[in-house]
């Protein structure tokens, strides 16, 4: 996880709190996490997004005043104040790429040492960056030691040649330095960003999920996310710029209703596959000011969702067939997001991709679960799952400036394997 360097103290160890900074809404949620990783949901607080275009902060006093307002709400839910949070980051500026780092086993006995992971992941991680990137994740696939490869753990193996496979996300420095301004002015303390479709298939997806292959798709207002998971491990992630409200625009401009109008309508009756479609009944749809309402039938009203939600859904395809996984997803694909509760996504999407799809919504939660039981709120609680398998951001900075340490090293090794695999 990327850790900005000025990172704040957690109010209590036990205590998780987490920002979705999205283009619908912002939402935080408050959790607890035990010992054994059970995660605890104390408060939950969502506002409607204010201030951004794109995904971007354009308005920096209204996005600074939604996040006070979902902090609020969740505060009071949960009887706890917060002031850390890990905040998730998407949008255009996120790119990805596959990479590859070789390094030489060159003492006596050629057994691969922690040190020699360590080394291999910084030559896996050396591309070429232009000054307004940084990096966000280093996600390790596999290790090849001499010519055999898939392997997850290197250590202890003997070769001369080692090799990492990892997939790495990348940020724009300015897009970045916007948010960490933000959520600063909003008198919170940053301490980890976290890719949000990864934050959301941590929500919904089982670790067996993940080692069976799956594809997460995380359909929000602006954005559709992708993440393509196989033997447990991250190969490819995209950014569609589409999302729900495209599907609500479609409606407004089609059926000549207002915006939120057409959001309700679509909330309450849209449907994109026709088992969905109820039988004679018409849908009232309200007219623009000095223009009358209208009355459509659920036919008439698919035939304007289903060319969007399909236009997205091929896109998405095209990018599955791109990680070269379709053939290894055991679990299918899982959709997430508000817009995975579009009724008949999930047909549509098993239509389009010719493999099983099912809605995933955050799992494996106690306390006050309903407030978190939907698609929407898979980044917010994924990002504190994320927070709980990376509990010691002091450490893990201590370790990075301690390189030296052979204790650290291991230590930091161990972690490594315990996060990643
Ligand atoms: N019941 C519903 N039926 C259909 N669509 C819905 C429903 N509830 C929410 N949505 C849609 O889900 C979308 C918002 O999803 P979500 O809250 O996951 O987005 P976000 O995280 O704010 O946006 P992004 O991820 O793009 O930044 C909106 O387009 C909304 O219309
Ligand atoms: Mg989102």
């Amino acid at each position: 996880m990327y850790i900005p360097k000025f990172k704040g103290k957690i109010d209590s160890p036990d205590i998780l709190a987490s920002l979705d900074i999205g283009t619908s809404k912002f939402s935080v949620v408050i959790a607890e996490a035990s010992e054994t990783g059970q995660i605890t949901i104390l408060g939950a607080g969502v506002a409607q997004s204010h201030g951004l275009r794109q995904g971007a902060i354009i308005n920096l006093d209204q996005a600074v005043q939604a996040i006070r307002s979902a902090v609020q709400e969740a505060q009071l839910t949960a009887g706890i104040k917060i002031s850390d949070v890990v905040v998730g980051i998407a949008g255009e500026h996120i790119h990805s790429v596959n990479s590859r780092g070789v390094v030489a086993v060159s003492r006596s006995n050629h057994e691969v040492i922690p040190h020699d992971v360590e080394r291999v992941l910084d030559a896996a991680r050396a591309i070429a960056l232009p000054v307004d990137r940084k990096v966000l994740h280093v996600l390790p696939q596999e290790f090849i030691v001499d010519t055999e490869a898939g392997i997850k753990n290197p250590i202890g193996i003997k070769g001369v040649r080692l090799e990492a496979e990892v997939h790495i996300v990348t940020m724009g420095s300015k897009a970045e330095q916007n948010l960490i301004q933000c959520v600063n002015k909003a008198d919170l303390n940053i301490i980890g960003l976290v890719l949000e479709p990864l934050a959301s298939s941590l929500a919904v997806l089982s670790e067996e999920e993940r080692e069976m292959g799956a594809a997460l798709v995380d359909i929000g207002a602006d954005n559709t996310e992708l993440v393509v998971f196989k033997e447990g491990t991250i190969r490819h992630t995209a950014i569609i710029k589409m999302g729900g409200q495209n599907v609500t625009n479609d409606i407004a401009l089609g059926l000549k209703t207002p915006s939120l109008q057409a959001e309700s309508i679509k909330r309450q009756y849209g449907c994109t596959h026709p088992s969905g479609i109820r039988n004679g009944d018409t849908i009232p749809v309200p007219g623009l000011p000095g223009r009358q309402s209208l009355e459509v039938t659920d036919e008439a009203m698919m035939s304007i969702i289903r060319p969007r939600m399909e236009e997205i859904l091929k896109l998405v395809h095209v990018q599955i067939q791109q990680s070269k996984c379709i053939d290894k997803l055991g679990t299918g694909v899982v959709l997430t997001g508000g817009g995975a509760l579009l009724k008949g996504v999930d047909r549509l999407a098993e239509d389009i991709f010719g493999i099983p799809v099912k809605i995933g919504i955050p799992q494996g939660l106690v306390g006050l679960v309903e407030s978190v039981s939907s698609p929407a709120m898979a980044t917010g609680v994924g990002l504190i799952q994320y927070l709980a398998k990376h509990p010691s951001f002091e450490k893990e900075d201590n370790a990075q400036s301690d390189k030296s340490n052979p204790v650290r090293i291991w230590e930091s090794i161990k972690k490594f394997y315990k996060d990643n695999f």
